[in-house]
């Protein structure tokens, strides 16, 4: 199971947020960073379909999302900042359950799901509990629960814990870790980035570097001080051998 961009450009209203960007996602723990406004949630909006792409192609295993975005989107799941945006139903157990509605399976097994993935994240005790009234480290990990239930082979997080307190970050980053899915984590908190497998960093629409995490960390540290004077020289992204 392989995520692909082929030549993959984006803009907004003329404004180009993704350039030529080609990369092969197979690794089990891939993360992203970069500047506010960089591309980056467009880059992994693009991964399931939320963004088709001006030009160029985003394939898993050879279906384009172009044609195959209901599908692509059953395989990619994909967590946001904000719990709010993600969760529609009343109670907690609910909330996970939707995402099973046309499932096929039966009310058992949807069921036995639910309280399965409840258990799983530490939300079985809030099950009948109306989802606004949980903590927001709770909301994130029913954000979580209600994605996970519907069994994603890829789990993409856009910034996942930025909203979060120290404590609840920790929290949903430990239940990242433990996923048997891959991972694609967009973040600010470069500490989560320990033991990835690869980190990219993004920016002005470009991939500039690719890498090892704390080779990563310490590009996007440099461009960061270097500021937006000394922008890197085009088309010479970095990359692994
Ligand atoms: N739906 C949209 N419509 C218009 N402009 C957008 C939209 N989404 C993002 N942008 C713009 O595209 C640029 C890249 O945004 P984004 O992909 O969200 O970057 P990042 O996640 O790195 O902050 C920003 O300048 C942003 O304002
Ligand atoms: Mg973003």
């Amino acid at each position: 199971m392989t995520l692909r961009l082929e030549g993959v450009s984006h803009a907004y209203a003329g404004r180009p947020v993704l350039r030529d960007i080609t990369l092969e996602l197979a690794e089990h723990r891939i993360g992203v960073i970069g500047a506010n406004g960089s591309g980056k949630s467009t880059l992994a909006r693009t991964l399931n379909g939320l963004v088709v792409p001006d030009s160029g192609r985003v394939l898993l295993d050879g279906l384009d999302t172009r044609r195959h975005a209901r599908e692509i989107r059953r395989r990619v799941g994909f967590v946001f900042s904000d719990p709010a945006a993600q969760i529609v139903m009343p109670t907690v157990a609910e909330d996970v359950a939707i995402g099973l509605r046309r499932s096929g399976l039966s009310r058992a097994e949807v069921e036995s799901r639910v309280s399965a993935v409840l258990e799983r994240h530490g939300l079985a005790g809030h099950r009948d509990h109306p989802a606004h009234l949980l903590s927001g480290g709770q909301r994130q990990m029913l954000a979580l629960a209600s994605v996970l239930v519907t069994e994603p082979e890829v789990l993409v997080c856009d910034e996942p814990t930025t909203l979060l307190d120290l404590r609840n970050a920790a929290v949903v980053a430990a239940a990242l870790r433990a996923l048997p899915q891959q991972v694609i984590l967009l973040t600010h908190h470069l500490d989560l980035l320990a033991g990835f497998d690869r980190v990219l960093v993004v920016d002005e629409g470009r991939v500039v570097f690719d890498g090892a995490p704390a080779d990563a960390v310490a590009h996007y540290t440099a461009l960061m001080g270097a500021g937006r004077t000394a922008a890197p020289e085009e088309g010479h992204a970095e990359r692994r051998p």
